[in-house]
Protein backbone atom coordinates (compact mmCIF):
# COMPACT_ATOMS: atom_id res chain seq x y z
CA UNK A 1 0.00 0.00 0.00
CA UNK A 2 1.57 2.88 -0.86
CA UNK A 3 1.63 6.54 1.31
CA UNK A 4 -1.08 8.10 0.54
CA UNK A 5 -3.48 5.00 0.79
CA UNK A 6 -1.82 4.33 4.18
CA UNK A 7 -2.64 8.41 5.16
CA UNK A 8 -6.25 7.78 4.09
CA UNK A 9 -7.25 4.77 5.14
CA UNK A 10 -8.40 3.72 8.97
CA UNK A 11 -8.90 0.10 9.46
CA UNK A 12 -7.09 -0.06 13.58
CA UNK A 13 -7.46 0.52 16.92
CA UNK A 14 -5.29 3.69 17.45
CA UNK A 15 -3.83 3.13 20.55
CA UNK A 16 -0.50 5.69 19.87
CA UNK A 17 0.55 9.04 19.42
CA UNK A 18 -0.49 11.81 18.06
CA UNK A 19 -2.85 11.81 20.96
CA UNK A 20 -5.48 13.10 18.58
CA UNK A 21 -6.20 9.78 17.08
CA UNK A 22 -6.50 10.09 13.69
CA UNK A 23 -8.01 13.48 14.16
CA UNK A 24 -10.95 12.03 16.15
CA UNK A 25 -9.97 15.01 18.93
CA UNK A 26 -8.33 17.92 17.02
CA UNK A 27 -9.80 21.10 18.15
CA UNK A 28 -12.74 22.63 16.74
CA UNK A 29 -11.36 24.97 15.30
CA UNK A 30 -8.89 23.14 13.34
CA UNK A 31 -11.44 20.78 12.16
CA UNK A 32 -13.07 23.63 10.45
CA UNK A 33 -9.73 25.03 8.92
CA UNK A 34 -8.72 22.08 7.66
CA UNK A 35 -12.02 21.23 6.17
CA UNK A 36 -11.98 24.87 3.84
CA UNK A 37 -10.39 24.74 0.20
CA UNK A 38 -7.24 22.65 0.42
CA UNK A 39 -4.15 24.68 1.01
CA UNK A 40 -5.78 27.86 2.11
CA UNK A 41 -4.28 27.94 5.42
CA UNK A 42 -0.92 27.30 4.35
CA UNK A 43 1.21 30.56 4.01
CA UNK A 44 4.75 31.87 5.15
CA UNK A 45 5.34 34.24 7.60
CA UNK A 46 3.11 36.99 6.12
CA UNK A 47 2.99 40.57 7.92
CA UNK A 48 -0.13 40.24 10.03
CA UNK A 49 0.67 36.24 10.68
CA UNK A 50 4.38 36.48 11.76
CA UNK A 51 6.37 33.91 13.72
CA UNK A 52 7.51 32.32 16.94
CA UNK A 53 10.33 34.74 16.35
CA UNK A 54 9.07 37.84 15.40
CA UNK A 55 7.59 40.14 17.50
CA UNK A 56 4.47 41.47 16.19
CA UNK A 57 1.51 39.75 14.25
CA UNK A 58 -0.53 37.01 15.76
CA UNK A 59 1.44 34.73 16.25
CA UNK A 60 3.12 36.61 18.61
CA UNK A 61 -0.46 38.00 20.33
CA UNK A 62 -0.81 34.05 20.36
CA UNK A 63 2.62 33.25 22.52
CA UNK A 64 1.82 36.19 24.52
CA UNK A 65 -1.80 35.42 25.50
CA UNK A 66 -0.80 31.47 26.31
CA UNK A 67 2.14 32.53 28.50
CA UNK A 68 -0.37 34.80 30.14
CA UNK A 69 -2.63 32.69 30.68
CA UNK A 70 -0.01 29.80 31.87
CA UNK A 71 1.36 32.35 34.58
CA UNK A 72 5.45 32.54 32.79
CA UNK A 73 7.00 35.00 30.98
CA UNK A 74 7.53 33.94 27.57
CA UNK A 75 6.63 31.02 25.46
CA UNK A 76 7.63 29.99 21.87
CA UNK A 77 5.38 27.63 19.94
CA UNK A 78 7.64 24.81 17.56
CA UNK A 79 7.48 23.18 14.23
CA UNK A 80 10.09 20.68 15.06
CA UNK A 81 8.37 18.55 18.25
CA UNK A 82 9.66 19.04 21.49
CA UNK A 83 12.92 17.81 19.82
CA UNK A 84 13.70 20.75 18.42
CA UNK A 85 12.69 22.83 21.74
CA UNK A 86 14.55 20.79 23.69
CA UNK A 87 17.94 21.11 21.36
CA UNK A 88 17.28 25.42 21.28
CA UNK A 89 16.93 25.06 25.20
CA UNK A 90 19.80 23.50 25.85
CA UNK A 91 22.01 25.61 23.51
CA UNK A 92 20.02 29.03 25.58
CA UNK A 93 21.07 27.09 29.09
CA UNK A 94 25.20 26.24 28.53
CA UNK A 95 27.83 27.68 25.63
CA UNK A 96 30.32 25.42 24.33
CA UNK A 97 32.63 24.08 26.69
CA UNK A 98 30.30 24.15 29.66
CA UNK A 99 28.59 20.42 30.59
CA UNK A 100 24.85 19.78 31.35
CA UNK A 101 23.67 17.29 34.26
CA UNK A 102 21.08 14.80 32.15
CA UNK A 103 19.70 11.92 33.44
CA UNK A 104 20.32 8.74 31.65
CA UNK A 105 16.99 8.09 30.37
CA UNK A 106 17.11 11.21 28.78
CA UNK A 107 16.22 11.32 24.74
CA UNK A 108 18.24 11.38 21.91
CA UNK A 109 17.68 14.63 21.06
CA UNK A 110 19.52 16.10 24.36
CA UNK A 111 22.65 14.39 23.77
CA UNK A 112 22.20 15.24 19.79
CA UNK A 113 22.30 19.04 20.75
CA UNK A 114 25.44 18.63 22.99
CA UNK A 115 26.91 18.10 19.28
CA UNK A 116 26.18 21.53 18.04
CA UNK A 117 26.54 23.42 21.00
CA UNK A 118 29.98 21.85 21.70
CA UNK A 119 27.97 20.76 25.62
CA UNK A 120 29.60 18.32 27.91
CA UNK A 121 26.44 15.46 28.84
CA UNK A 122 27.12 14.29 32.42
CA UNK A 123 24.97 11.71 32.87
CA UNK A 124 23.42 10.45 36.20
CA UNK A 125 21.74 7.22 36.63
CA UNK A 126 18.26 7.04 37.59
CA UNK A 127 16.25 4.24 40.02
CA UNK A 128 15.68 1.19 37.84
CA UNK A 129 12.50 -1.11 38.03
CA UNK A 130 13.93 -4.67 37.69
CA UNK A 131 10.88 -6.44 37.23
CA UNK A 132 9.55 -4.46 33.88
CA UNK A 133 12.83 -2.89 32.44
CA UNK A 134 11.95 0.68 32.80
CA UNK A 135 14.05 3.71 34.12
CA UNK A 136 11.82 4.96 37.06
CA UNK A 137 11.85 8.54 39.04
CA UNK A 138 14.56 9.30 41.34
CA UNK A 139 13.72 11.25 44.68
CA UNK A 140 15.70 14.51 46.58
CA UNK A 141 18.46 12.10 48.02
CA UNK A 142 19.14 10.57 45.17
CA UNK A 143 19.30 13.92 43.39
CA UNK A 144 21.62 15.14 46.46
CA UNK A 145 23.88 12.08 45.84
CA UNK A 146 23.77 12.82 41.70
CA UNK A 147 24.96 16.44 42.49
CA UNK A 148 27.73 15.73 44.80
CA UNK A 149 29.67 13.68 42.54
CA UNK A 150 29.08 15.79 39.28
CA UNK A 151 30.42 17.89 41.09
CA UNK A 152 33.34 16.47 41.38
CA UNK A 153 33.82 15.58 37.47
CA UNK A 154 32.98 19.23 36.50
CA UNK A 155 33.23 22.55 37.88
CA UNK A 156 31.64 23.87 34.75
CA UNK A 157 28.12 22.54 34.93
CA UNK A 158 25.62 24.90 33.46
CA UNK A 159 21.95 23.68 33.61
CA UNK A 160 20.18 20.03 35.13
CA UNK A 161 17.51 18.45 32.58
CA UNK A 162 14.85 16.33 34.24
CA UNK A 163 12.20 14.03 32.07
CA UNK A 164 9.34 14.18 34.08
CA UNK A 165 6.77 12.39 33.29
CA UNK A 166 8.41 9.51 31.82
CA UNK A 167 7.35 8.15 28.54
CA UNK A 168 5.45 4.96 30.27
CA UNK A 169 3.88 7.50 32.81
CA UNK A 170 6.16 7.48 35.40
CA UNK A 171 6.15 10.90 37.80
CA UNK A 172 8.52 12.10 40.60
CA UNK A 173 8.23 14.50 43.48
CA UNK A 174 8.98 17.83 41.15
CA UNK A 175 8.69 20.28 43.63
CA UNK A 176 11.50 18.92 45.77
CA UNK A 177 13.89 17.98 42.49
CA UNK A 178 13.44 21.72 41.71
CA UNK A 179 14.05 23.03 44.68
CA UNK A 180 17.06 21.21 45.31
CA UNK A 181 18.49 22.42 41.42
CA UNK A 182 17.81 25.87 42.53
CA UNK A 183 19.53 25.23 46.11
CA UNK A 184 22.35 25.41 43.98
CA UNK A 185 22.03 28.44 41.43
CA UNK A 186 21.44 25.99 38.77
CA UNK A 187 18.81 26.55 35.85
CA UNK A 188 16.28 23.27 35.32
CA UNK A 189 14.91 22.00 31.89
CA UNK A 190 12.17 19.77 32.10
CA UNK A 191 11.18 17.85 29.33
CA UNK A 192 7.80 17.35 29.96
CA UNK A 193 7.36 16.21 26.36
CA UNK A 194 4.29 13.73 27.87
CA UNK A 195 2.76 16.53 30.05
CA UNK A 196 1.32 19.01 28.37
CA UNK A 197 -2.19 18.33 29.76
CA UNK A 198 -0.80 18.70 33.06
CA UNK A 199 -1.38 22.34 32.99
CA UNK A 200 -4.90 21.83 33.40
CA UNK A 201 -4.89 20.64 36.81
CA UNK A 202 -8.02 19.09 36.37
CA UNK A 203 -7.33 16.84 39.38
CA UNK A 204 -5.23 17.51 42.56
CA UNK A 205 -4.44 13.73 42.37
CA UNK A 206 -2.56 13.90 39.17
CA UNK A 207 0.58 15.28 38.92
CA UNK A 208 1.33 18.83 38.36
CA UNK A 209 3.32 20.34 35.56
CA UNK A 210 6.78 21.84 36.73
CA UNK A 211 6.15 24.73 35.35
CA UNK A 212 3.90 25.70 38.91
CA UNK A 213 7.12 24.60 40.45
CA UNK A 214 9.38 27.37 39.40
CA UNK A 215 11.30 25.17 36.26
CA UNK A 216 12.98 27.84 34.71
CA UNK A 217 12.29 25.90 30.52
CA UNK A 218 9.52 23.38 30.70
CA UNK A 219 8.81 21.41 26.30
CA UNK A 220 5.82 20.22 25.92
CA UNK A 221 5.63 17.95 23.14
CA UNK A 222 1.74 19.25 21.75
CA UNK A 223 1.14 16.04 19.48
CA UNK A 224 2.06 13.35 22.57
CA UNK A 225 0.12 14.96 25.56
CA UNK A 226 -2.59 17.48 23.95
CA UNK A 227 -4.27 17.62 20.41
CA UNK A 228 -1.86 19.00 18.17
CA UNK A 229 -0.86 18.17 15.20
CA UNK A 230 2.19 15.54 14.62
CA UNK A 231 5.54 18.50 15.10
CA UNK A 232 3.40 20.77 17.33
CA UNK A 233 5.29 21.87 20.31
CA UNK A 234 5.97 24.86 22.83
CA UNK A 235 8.69 26.06 24.95
CA UNK A 236 7.67 28.45 28.58
CA UNK A 237 10.44 30.13 30.10
CA UNK A 238 9.88 32.14 33.44
CA UNK A 239 12.41 33.69 35.94
CA UNK A 240 15.84 35.29 34.85
CA UNK A 241 18.15 32.77 35.29
CA UNK A 242 17.97 32.14 31.67
CA UNK A 243 18.07 35.01 29.27
CA UNK A 244 15.25 35.28 26.23
CA UNK A 245 17.76 36.40 24.01
CA UNK A 246 19.49 33.32 24.35
CA UNK A 247 16.46 31.05 23.54
CA UNK A 248 15.57 33.12 20.47
CA UNK A 249 19.30 33.21 19.24
CA UNK A 250 19.25 29.26 19.47
CA UNK A 251 15.71 28.62 18.34
CA UNK A 252 16.52 30.86 15.36
CA UNK A 253 19.31 28.38 14.97
CA UNK A 254 17.34 25.62 14.51
CA UNK A 255 13.95 25.95 13.24
CA UNK A 256 13.43 26.30 9.73
CA UNK A 257 12.99 29.79 8.18
CA UNK A 258 9.80 29.11 6.82
CA UNK A 259 7.36 27.73 9.96
CA UNK A 260 4.49 26.15 9.07
CA UNK A 261 0.99 27.85 9.79
CA UNK A 262 -0.89 25.55 10.03
CA UNK A 263 1.49 23.78 12.72
CA UNK A 264 1.53 27.22 14.24
CA UNK A 265 -1.95 27.45 14.54
CA UNK A 266 -1.74 23.99 16.07
CA UNK A 267 0.27 24.86 18.56
CA UNK A 268 -2.50 27.45 19.55
CA UNK A 269 -5.93 25.59 19.86
CA UNK A 270 -4.40 22.66 21.32
CA UNK A 271 -3.08 25.11 23.92
CA UNK A 272 -5.76 27.11 24.47
CA UNK A 273 -8.21 23.52 24.89
CA UNK A 274 -6.22 22.80 27.61
CA UNK A 275 -7.06 26.51 29.48
CA UNK A 276 -10.71 26.66 28.64
CA UNK A 277 -13.57 25.36 30.17
CA UNK A 278 -14.57 22.68 27.71
CA UNK A 279 -11.07 21.87 26.40
CA UNK A 280 -10.76 20.61 30.23
CA UNK A 281 -14.28 19.12 30.15
CA UNK A 282 -13.13 16.89 27.23
CA UNK A 283 -9.77 16.07 28.87
CA UNK A 284 -11.93 15.36 32.34
CA UNK A 285 -14.06 12.97 30.13
CA UNK A 286 -10.96 10.89 28.62
CA UNK A 287 -9.41 10.47 31.88
CA UNK A 288 -12.59 9.29 33.69
CA UNK A 289 -13.17 6.67 30.46
CA UNK A 290 -9.37 5.30 30.57
CA UNK A 291 -9.82 4.90 34.58
CA UNK A 292 -12.84 3.27 33.80
CA UNK A 293 -11.13 0.74 31.31
CA UNK A 294 -7.89 0.22 33.36
CA UNK A 295 -10.22 -0.83 36.35
CA UNK A 296 -12.10 -2.91 33.74
CA UNK A 297 -9.04 -5.01 32.56
CA UNK A 298 -7.47 -5.20 36.01
CA UNK A 299 -10.87 -7.01 37.17
CA UNK A 300 -10.00 -9.09 34.17
CA UNK A 301 -7.26 -10.09 35.08
CA UNK A 302 -4.93 -8.31 32.34
CA UNK A 303 -1.27 -7.46 33.78
CA UNK A 304 -1.25 -3.38 33.87
CA UNK A 305 1.21 -1.76 35.62
CA UNK A 306 0.69 1.49 38.09
CA UNK A 307 1.80 5.08 36.94
CA UNK A 308 0.85 8.66 37.02
CA UNK A 309 -0.61 8.90 33.69
CA UNK A 310 -4.18 7.80 33.40
CA UNK A 311 -3.83 8.16 29.57
CA UNK A 312 -1.31 5.77 29.23
CA UNK A 313 -1.90 1.76 29.60
CA UNK A 314 1.29 -0.29 30.32
CA UNK A 315 0.92 -4.07 30.18
CA UNK A 316 3.63 -5.90 31.52
CA UNK A 317 4.26 -8.63 29.30
CA UNK A 318 7.58 -9.94 31.70
CA UNK A 319 5.03 -10.97 33.94
CA UNK A 320 4.48 -13.58 31.66
CA UNK A 321 7.83 -14.46 30.34
CA UNK A 322 6.63 -12.60 27.51
CA UNK A 323 8.37 -9.74 25.56
CA UNK A 324 6.57 -6.66 24.44
CA UNK A 325 8.18 -6.12 21.42
CA UNK A 326 6.71 -9.79 20.20
CA UNK A 327 3.37 -9.24 21.91
CA UNK A 328 3.01 -6.01 20.09
CA UNK A 329 3.44 -7.83 17.00
CA UNK A 330 0.11 -10.17 17.55
CA UNK A 331 -1.96 -7.44 18.82
CA UNK A 332 -0.80 -5.54 15.48
CA UNK A 333 -2.02 -8.63 13.71
CA UNK A 334 -5.78 -8.42 15.45
CA UNK A 335 -5.65 -4.81 13.63
CA UNK A 336 -4.45 -2.97 17.81
CA UNK A 337 -2.03 -0.77 17.24
CA UNK A 338 0.44 0.43 20.93
CA UNK A 339 2.65 3.40 20.91
CA UNK A 340 5.57 1.81 23.07
CA UNK A 341 6.59 -2.18 22.70
CA UNK A 342 9.58 -2.81 24.53
CA UNK A 343 11.33 -5.99 26.02
CA UNK A 344 9.25 -6.36 29.35
CA UNK A 345 5.80 -3.88 28.25
CA UNK A 346 3.57 -2.78 25.70
CA UNK A 347 2.83 0.74 26.59
CA UNK A 348 -1.03 1.92 24.76
CA UNK A 349 -1.53 5.46 24.61
CA UNK A 350 -5.19 6.31 24.66
CA UNK A 351 -4.78 9.80 24.15
CA UNK A 352 -7.82 12.28 23.75
CA UNK A 353 -10.21 10.67 21.98
CA UNK A 354 -12.99 7.77 23.32
CA UNK A 355 -12.21 4.20 22.98
CA UNK A 356 -15.57 2.82 24.50
CA UNK A 357 -15.71 -0.26 23.70
CA UNK A 358 -11.77 -1.18 23.78
CA UNK A 359 -11.92 -2.81 27.02
CA UNK A 360 -13.83 -6.42 26.03
CA UNK A 361 -11.52 -7.01 22.76
CA UNK A 362 -7.90 -6.10 24.77
CA UNK A 363 -9.33 -8.93 27.28
CA UNK A 364 -10.03 -11.32 24.16
CA UNK A 365 -6.74 -10.46 22.44
CA UNK A 366 -5.14 -10.40 25.48
CA UNK A 367 -6.11 -14.13 26.73
CA UNK A 368 -5.47 -15.63 22.66
CA UNK A 369 -2.18 -14.13 23.24
CA UNK A 370 -1.47 -16.27 26.66
CA UNK A 371 -3.16 -19.23 25.33
CA UNK A 372 -0.95 -19.28 22.55
CA UNK A 373 2.10 -18.77 24.17
CA UNK A 374 1.74 -20.01 27.15
CA UNK A 375 2.17 -18.24 30.67
CA UNK A 376 5.75 -18.43 31.41
CA UNK A 377 7.78 -17.56 34.55
CA UNK A 378 8.07 -14.02 35.17
CA UNK A 379 11.51 -12.51 33.80
CA UNK A 380 13.67 -9.51 35.25
CA UNK A 381 15.90 -7.66 33.74
CA UNK A 382 19.67 -6.77 35.36
CA UNK A 383 20.33 -3.11 36.25
CA UNK A 384 22.32 -1.08 33.58
CA UNK A 385 26.06 -0.92 34.38
CA UNK A 386 25.98 2.72 35.18
CA UNK A 387 27.43 5.16 37.39
CA UNK A 388 26.08 7.33 39.55
CA UNK A 389 27.29 9.81 37.34
CA UNK A 390 29.39 9.54 33.68
CA UNK A 391 31.39 11.73 31.20
CA UNK A 392 32.07 10.22 28.20
CA UNK A 393 35.34 9.75 27.55
CA UNK A 394 35.67 12.06 24.76
CA UNK A 395 33.27 14.69 23.52
CA UNK A 396 30.98 14.47 20.77
CA UNK A 397 32.11 16.63 18.28
CA UNK A 398 35.56 14.61 18.64
CA UNK A 399 34.23 11.57 17.97
CA UNK A 400 31.74 12.74 15.38
CA UNK A 401 35.09 13.59 13.83
CA UNK A 402 37.14 10.83 14.41
CA UNK A 403 38.04 7.91 11.95
CA UNK A 404 35.95 4.85 12.91
CA UNK A 405 35.77 1.45 12.26
CA UNK A 406 32.85 -1.41 12.47
CA UNK A 407 33.17 -4.18 15.32
CA UNK A 408 32.04 -6.80 16.72
CA UNK A 409 30.16 -5.82 20.10
CA UNK A 410 32.01 -8.86 21.78
CA UNK A 411 35.42 -7.43 20.16
CA UNK A 412 34.62 -3.99 21.14
CA UNK A 413 35.47 -3.66 25.39
CA UNK A 414 38.50 -1.12 25.89
CA UNK A 415 37.18 0.71 22.45
CA UNK A 416 35.72 4.33 22.36
CA UNK A 417 32.14 4.65 20.39
CA UNK A 418 30.85 7.31 17.82
CA UNK A 419 27.45 5.91 17.58
CA UNK A 420 24.45 6.39 19.39
CA UNK A 421 22.81 3.05 20.10
CA UNK A 422 19.05 3.99 20.46
CA UNK A 423 16.17 1.55 20.42
CA UNK A 424 13.35 4.36 18.82
CA UNK A 425 10.70 4.67 20.25
CA UNK A 426 11.62 5.12 22.94
CA UNK A 427 14.64 7.01 21.96
CA UNK A 428 16.54 6.34 25.08
CA UNK A 429 20.50 6.11 24.35
CA UNK A 430 22.12 2.91 25.61
CA UNK A 431 25.32 4.25 24.52
CA UNK A 432 26.40 7.60 23.47
CA UNK A 433 29.44 8.98 21.14
CA UNK A 434 32.37 9.58 23.07
CA UNK A 435 31.85 6.47 25.30
CA UNK A 436 34.13 3.85 26.49
CA UNK A 437 32.63 0.19 26.04
CA UNK A 438 34.46 -1.19 28.87
CA UNK A 439 33.54 -5.01 29.68
CA UNK A 440 30.18 -4.48 31.94
CA UNK A 441 28.83 -2.06 29.35
CA UNK A 442 29.34 -4.65 26.46
CA UNK A 443 27.95 -7.83 28.23
CA UNK A 444 25.15 -5.57 29.29
CA UNK A 445 24.45 -4.41 25.48
CA UNK A 446 24.75 -7.95 24.27
CA UNK A 447 22.03 -8.97 26.44
CA UNK A 448 20.09 -6.13 25.09
CA UNK A 449 20.64 -7.20 21.51
CA UNK A 450 18.63 -10.27 22.85
CA UNK A 451 15.72 -7.94 24.13
CA UNK A 452 15.71 -5.80 21.16
CA UNK A 453 17.05 -8.08 18.09
CA UNK A 454 15.51 -6.23 15.29
CA UNK A 455 16.76 -2.82 16.65
CA UNK A 456 20.72 -3.46 18.60
CA UNK A 457 23.42 -4.57 15.90
CA UNK A 458 25.69 -7.02 16.25
CA UNK A 459 28.35 -4.65 15.42
CA UNK A 460 29.53 -1.03 17.01
CA UNK A 461 31.06 1.60 15.41
CA UNK A 462 34.63 2.86 17.37
CA UNK A 463 37.29 5.25 16.96
CA UNK A 464 40.12 3.55 15.00
C1 LIG B 1 10.70 12.08 26.74
C2 LIG B 1 10.68 12.59 25.33
N1 LIG B 1 11.16 13.80 25.07
C3 LIG B 1 11.17 14.32 23.83
C4 LIG B 1 10.68 13.61 22.76
C5 LIG B 1 10.66 14.23 21.39
O1 LIG B 1 9.37 14.66 21.08
P1 LIG B 1 8.91 15.09 19.62
O2 LIG B 1 8.51 13.85 18.90
O3 LIG B 1 7.77 16.02 19.84
O4 LIG B 1 10.06 15.75 18.97
C6 LIG B 1 10.19 12.32 22.97
C7 LIG B 1 9.72 11.50 21.84
O5 LIG B 1 9.45 10.34 21.91
C8 LIG B 1 10.17 11.80 24.29
O6 LIG B 1 9.68 10.57 24.56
Amino acid sequence: MGLLNLLSTNRNENLFLPAHGRGNSLPKNIKTLLRLRPGIWDLPELFEIGGPLISEGAIAESQKSSAYEVGVDRCWYGVNGATGLLQSSLLALAHPGQAVLMPRNIHKSCIQACLFGGLTPLLFDVPYLTDRGHASVMDRKWLQRVLKKAKEYEDDIAAVVLVNPTYQGYSADMESLIKEIHSHSLPVLVDEAHGAYLISQIRPDLPKSAISFGADLVVHSLHKSASGLVQSAVLWSQGDKVDPFKIERAIELLQTSSPSSLLLASCESSIKELLESKGIKKLRLCIEEAEMLKDFLIKNEVPLLKNSDPLKIILHTSKFGLSGIEVDKSFIRKRMIGELAEPGTLTFCLGLSSHKRLGKRFVRIWNEILKACGKQKPCFFKRPPFGIVSKPYKSYSDSWGSNFEKVNLKDAIGRISVEMVCPYPPGIPLLIPGEILDEARVDWLIEQKSFWPEQISDFVRVIS
